[in-house]
């Protein structure tokens, strides 16, 4: 019995921690396109109480908190209203990083007065060229800022880091770390069209495993007697968001920086970050979700690939606890993804998937995009501007963008240039 129960525990761990191979094995997993069962999605200009919402004043004054408030309470938690202090301190600059090409800043964001408390610490490279504030790329990263680039200047993390990744040893980043993943930040070619790129580790934020959120910075939250977030409350995810925007907070404070062009990037898991802190936090001025799959921009309601069920039971701390009433029950759900893609509207938002990538649906994350279009364009903008899927490598969109390339999981130079040439477009520079 017990050598049955560690199978089946080792089992599991198999198809949860490898992407890829095990997850296109799942029997419980459809990948057939004929198979997506029929689904009504919820309106997102019709409001709760059944008005249609016909004006862009309506759905700012009305609509929009409606939305806001029921992606709160059912999928990423409320994330806390109390106003935190937090210190920044510059830690490490370096005005000829990476050949002289870049200028390299380290930043300290403490959460608590203790210096030994949660934290998040920043990695900036702008380019040594600019001449006053630059447009930047602001997302946080898997494997420690080390991990961005092979450069020995940068600090290594001493958070817990999850084993498996390149360098890490015993759950901690080792120098064998640094670059880790350097593929998935297009760092020269961001510094040479002018751009900045800020980076920080995702686990500063809540380490990424299901603890009951003693870690991490849920705790700071929790009033006298509370000992884990109530069922509506944040989980991981709302964490992680909530430090993009201190991240944010700190970048339009530095001159540096041109906080009103700050475009907010993420993969995967944190691709669903991306887009749920662009959602909340309107000072993102463009956002941008790279496969990001169920419980980022893909629709739930088509149950191809990765399921709300699947995601609940391997990841429990990353939505809110709610969020498990809608395991195996999406219709019931009262909003869908492209609830969330218009949350972001009218700015501008890119949506990226991967052929290989069927455990995010490349199609669902495509017809979020088609069906946000409609509040686009009752605030002006032509949104999407397209219905069709694109064809691989062709990359379509207006006000929004999207594209799916050939390949799998992952961030490419291919995605970056397109983000590249998003910003240069909506941040109005040559292209
Ligand atoms: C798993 C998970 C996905 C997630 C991905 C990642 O595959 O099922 O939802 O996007 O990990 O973050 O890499």
């Amino acid at each position: 019995m017990r050598t049955r129960a560690l199978f089946f525990f080792f089992a599991a761990g198999v198809i949860l921690f490898s992407p890829g191979v095990a997850q296109t094995q799942r029997p419980d997993i459809n990948y057939d396109e004929s198979k997506v069962p029929q689904y009504v999605l919820p309106d997102a200009l019709t409001m709760a109480n059944g008005e249609r919402v016909s004006t862009a004043k309506r759905w700012r004054d009305k609509r929009r908190g409606e939305i806001l408030q029921l992606f709160e309470e059912h999928v990423y938690g409320t994330t806390p209203g109390k106003k935190i202090p937090v210190k920044s301190e510059v830690i490490a600059a370096d005005k000829a990083a990476l050949g002289g090409t870049a200028i390299r800043k380290e930043v300290t964001l403490y959460f608590t007065s203790d210096k030994n408390g949660p934290r998040m610490d920043l990695l900036m490279y702008l380019p040594a060229t600019a001449k006053g504030r630059v447009p930047v790329f602001l997302g946080l990263g898997f494997s420690g800022n080390q991990g961005v680039r092979a450069d020995p200047g940068i600090r290594l993390s001493t958070q817990w880091m999850r084993n498996g990744g390149p360098g890490v040893v015993d759950n901690r980043a080792t120098e064998a770390s640094r670059g880790a993943s350097a593929s998935s930040w297009a760092v020269e070619k961001i510094l040479e069209r002018g751009y900045g790129l800020v980076t920080a580790y995702y686990g500063d934020l809540d380490p990424d495993f299901d603890d009951g959120f003693q870690n991490g910075i849920h705790p700071l939250f929790y009033h006298p007697g509370q000992t884990r977030p109530d069922p509506g409350e944040w989980g991981s995810i709302g964490a992680w968001a909530w430090g993009l925007s201190r991240a944010l907070d700190y970048l339009e404070k530095d001159d540096s920086v041109d906080a009103k062009r700050v475009a907010v990037f993420g993969h995967s898991r944190l691709g669903k970050t991306s887009l749920w802190a662009g959602a909340q936090d309107e000072r993102f001025a463009i956002v941008i979700s790279n496969d990001s799959g169920c419980g980022g921009a893909a629709l739930s309601r088509r149950r191809f690939g990765e399921t709300v069920k699947v995601i609940n039971d391997a990841f429990p701390h990353w939505f809110c606890a709610n969020f498990r009433k809608y395991s195996d029950a999406e219709d019931k759900l009262p909003v869908d993804q492209h609830m969330l893609l218009a949350l972001i509207a009218p700015r501008p938002v890119y949506v990226a998937s991967a052929e290989e990538d069927r455990w995010a649906d490349p199609k669902g994350e495509f017809l979020s995009l088609v069906h946000a279009d409609q509040v686009y364009r009752l605030l002006g903008k032509e949104g999407l501007g397209v219905t069709d899927m694109p064809p691989v490598n062709t990359p379509a969109g207006k006000t929004t963008g999207y594209h799916i390339r050939t390949g799998g999981h992952a961030v490419t130079d291919y995605d970056w240039a397109q983000y590249l040439n998003f910003a240069d477009r909506h941040f109005r520079r040559a292209n």
